[in-house]
């Protein structure tokens, strides 16, 4: 998520950083994508990073793109949490202090119960849960304790392959967005700018709601597997040949 967010950012005209525990790879990753050929490489989580070349290649090399290291990220006023939900906290935790009281924005796209390959989703311990229910956004809130920050939720449900250069992948564009409001306002305001269709959701408390595959989310497999549920998604008429 964060090499094809990065990209896309970067091609909109954002000042973007990616940060990574071993910076000299996302420099890596950042020299190919000012190329303007776009970057591919083996994903651990499964499949594939692949990022197309942008439309307007020659436009690469204006990107305000950079690498940087986890600590790094403090220095920006919107901080994007892209990090399996597992080890994102070891992430966000070493910027806790350097950030604390900054009025930072902070965009969490973390997925505790939508499992992955790479062991990187095992839910919320017991012992970590909000007392709001069940959700990424409230445990990382909750574990860096700054009422400064203003948290928004974005790209949970959007998959990687849909976030291109220029936008999103055809007509699939909507993206779930929920949280404080100014974080809200600028996320939405991200997403308007990258072509994509925000659908606001509520405040942060909604968050467990709109938890993919959450104990307390609103299931639409198992919407979809009752008789009025199907009939809400496809309509009533079936014809099988
Ligand atoms: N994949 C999707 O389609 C999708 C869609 C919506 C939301 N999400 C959410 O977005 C987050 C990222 O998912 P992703 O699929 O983009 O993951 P990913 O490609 O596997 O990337 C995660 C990055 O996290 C870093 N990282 C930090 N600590 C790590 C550790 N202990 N072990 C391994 N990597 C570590 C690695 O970067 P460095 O090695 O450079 O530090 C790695 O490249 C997840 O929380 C997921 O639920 C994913």
């Amino acid at each position: 998520m964060g090499v094809h967010l990065g990209a896309h950012w970067a091609n909109i005209g954002m000042d973007v950083m990616l940060c990574s525990r071993t910076p000299p790879s996302a420099q890596k990753i950042v020299d190919t994508l000012k190329l303007g050929r776009g970057y591919r490489a083996y994903a651990k989580a499964g499949g594939e990073i692949d990022v197309p070349p942008p439309r307007n290649p020659a436009g690469a090399a204006a990107y305000k793109l950079s690498a940087g290291s986890v600590t790094d990220a403090a220095s920006a006023d919107i901080i994007v949490l892209a990090t399996m939900f597992d080890n994102q906290w070891a992430q966000l935790e070493q910027i806790k202090a350097a950030i604390k009281g900054k009025g930072k924005i902070i965009i969490d796209m973390t997925n505790p119960f939508l499992m992955r390959p790479d062991d990187g989703a095992n839910g919320i311990p017991a012992s970590e849960m909000p007392p709001g229910g069940p959700a990424a956004v409230l445990v990382h809130q909750q574990k860096l304790g700054d009422d400064s920050v203003k948290w928004a939720c974005a790209f949970k449900h959007t998959l990687w392959s849909l976030i291109l250069p220029d936008g999103p992948a055809k007509s699939f564009n909507g993206v779930e967005v929920l949280g404080d409001d100014v974080a809200v306002a600028t996320t939405m305001a991200l997403l308007e700018r990258g072509g994509w269709t925000p659908r606001y959701r509520g405040q942060l408390q909604v968050a467990p709601l709109y938890e993919p595959m959450g104990p307390k989310a609103h299931s639409m497999l198992a919407a979809f597997f009752t008789p009025s549920g199907l009939r809400r998604f496809i309509g009533d008429k079936l014809a099988c040949m």
